[in-house]
C-alpha cells in the first residue's frame, strides 16, 4: 500500500511537471510567433548599422531589406557587384537608408578578411546576420559523388563555417565596447537531425549553432544577444520550390524571424516551421502529437540506415537544391 500510494505521489508530480513544461512552451510560443508581430524590439538600439552576408537573394535579402524597413542602414556583402549595385539601389529607394557593399567571394577564406574589416572600420555596427551559406551539391548524394570534391570541400567550409566566426570577431569588439549588439547566424533543420545525403552541409550547420550557443552564454552578460535561427525550407535559389503551407517566401520569413529578436535566441524563425520541427514542442500538444508520431515514424536509427538513404537517393525528392 505505502508503495503504491508513493509511486502515484511520484506519478502526480511527473505528470504535474510535464504539464507545467508543456504550458510554458505554449506561453514561449506564443509570444515568439504571436505577441512579438505586435511588441517588436525596435532594432536601432542595436546600433546604426547592420552587416548582412550573402545579402544580394534569397534569405539574406530579405534580411537586408526588412533591416533597412524598420530603419537600419545596411552594408551589403556578397560576390556579385552587379548584384549588389542594384540590391542597394533597391533598398536605398524603397527605404531611404544609407547602403553600403562589399565584394568578396566567401569561397576565398581566409584572405578576404581584412578588406571586410577596412570597410567596416569606423562604423557603429549594431547588427550582424551571417547569413552566406552554399551547398555542394545540386541534388542529394553520397559524400564522394560530389563533384569537384577537393576544391568544393574547402569552398563549402570557407563559405559556411569560417565566415561565421570570422565575422564575428570584426564586429564583436565594437559590441562590447558599446556594450549592445545582435548576432543572427542563420544554420538549418539540417543540423537539428543529421542529413544524410547532405552530409558535409548538415555538419557545417551543426557547427553554426553550437557557435552561436556557446557565443551567446559566453557574451550575453555583455549586452550581446546572439541567436540561432533554424529554418526549414525557404523558396529561394537554393531550393527553387514554390512558396506553400511548408516552404516560406524569404521576405516573410525575414519578417516573422526578426520579430522574435528579444524572445528566443535558438528559433525556427516563423510560426509554419516551428510546426515542423519534432524536436519542438513549442506550440503544445498537437506538436508532441506530430513529433511522437515522427519519432516512431521515422526514429533517429531508422533515418540514419543504409535502406532509407539508398531510397531517397533513388527517389531524388529534392532535385531542384542548387549550390549557391
Ligand atoms: N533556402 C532554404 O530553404 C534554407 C533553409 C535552411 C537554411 N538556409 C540557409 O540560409 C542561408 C541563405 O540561403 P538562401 O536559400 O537564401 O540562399 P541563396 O538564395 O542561394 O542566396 C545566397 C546568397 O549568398 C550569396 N553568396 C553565395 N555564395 C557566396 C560566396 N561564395 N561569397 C559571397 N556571397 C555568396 C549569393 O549572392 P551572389 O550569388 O551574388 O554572390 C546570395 O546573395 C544559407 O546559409 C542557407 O544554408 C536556407
Amino acid at each position: 500500500m505505502l508503495l503504491t500510494d508513493g509511486l502515484a505521489i511520484v506519478g502526480g508530480f511527473i505528470v504535474v511537471l510535464l504539464l507545467l513544461k508543456l504550458l510554458w512552451r505554449c506561453w514561449c510560443g506564443f509570444r515568439q510567433f504571436v505577441l512579438s508581430e505586435i511588441w517588436q524590439v525596435d532594432l536601432r538600439t542595436y546600433g546604426q548599422w547592420a552587416v548582412v552576408t550573402g545579402a544580394t537573394s534569397g534569405i539574406g535579402k530579405a534580411y537586408a531589406s526588412e533591416l533597412a524597413r524598420r530603419g537600419l542602414d545596411v552594408i551589403l556583402i556578397s560576390r556579385s557587384t552587379d548584384k549588389l549595385r542594384m540590391v542597394a539601389k533597391e533598398i536605398k529607394d524603397q527605404y531611404g537608408r544609407k547602403t553600403r557593399t562589399i565584394q568578396v567571394d566567401f569561397t576565398e577564406g581566409q584572405s578576404i578578411y581584412p578588406l571586410i574589416a577596412k570597410e567596416l572600420q569606423d562604423l557603429e555596427i549594431g547588427i550582424l546576420v551571417n547569413n552566406v551559406g552554399m551547398t555542394y551539391s545540386d541534388h542529394f548524394a553520397y559524400f564522394l559523388e560530389a563533384p569537384d570534391a577537393e576544391q568544393k570541400i574547402t569552398q563549402v567550409v570557407n563559405c559556411n563555417m569560417l565566415s561565421v566566426p570570422q565575422m564575428t570577431r570584426l564586429v564583436l569588439p565594437g559590441m562590447v565596447e558599446r556594450g549592445t549588439g545582435l548576432i543572427i547566424n542563420i544554420s538549418s533543420q539540417v543540423a537539428v537531425r543529421p542529413q544524410p545525403l547532405l552530409c558535409l552541409y548538415s555538419a557545417t550547420k551543426i557547427f553554426v549553432t553550437y557557435f552561436s550557443q556557446c557565443l551567446q552564454a559566453e557574451y550575453k552578460s555583455k549586452g550581446i544577444t546572439v541567436q540561432c535561427v533554424v529554418p526549414f525550407l525557404v523558396s529561394t535559389n537554393m531550393t527553387t520550390l514554390p512558396v506553400n503551407c511548408m516552404v516560406k517566401s524569404a521576405p516573410g520569413f525575414a519578417h516573422d524571424a526578426l520579430n522574435t529578436v528579444g524572445y528566443s535566441t535558438y528559433t525556427s524563425g516563423c510560426l509554419s516551421h516551428a510546426l515542423q520541427d519534432p524536436l519542438n514542442t513549442l506550440t503544445g500538444f498537437l506538436i508532441i502529437l506530430q513529433s511522437v508520431a515522427l519519432s516512431v515514424l521515422v526514429p533517429d536509427w531508422f533515418l540514419m540506415s543504409s535502406f532509407l538513404i539508398r531510397q531517397f537517393r533513388k527517389l531524388n525528392i529534392w532535385p531542384h537544391l542548387h549550390g549557391s
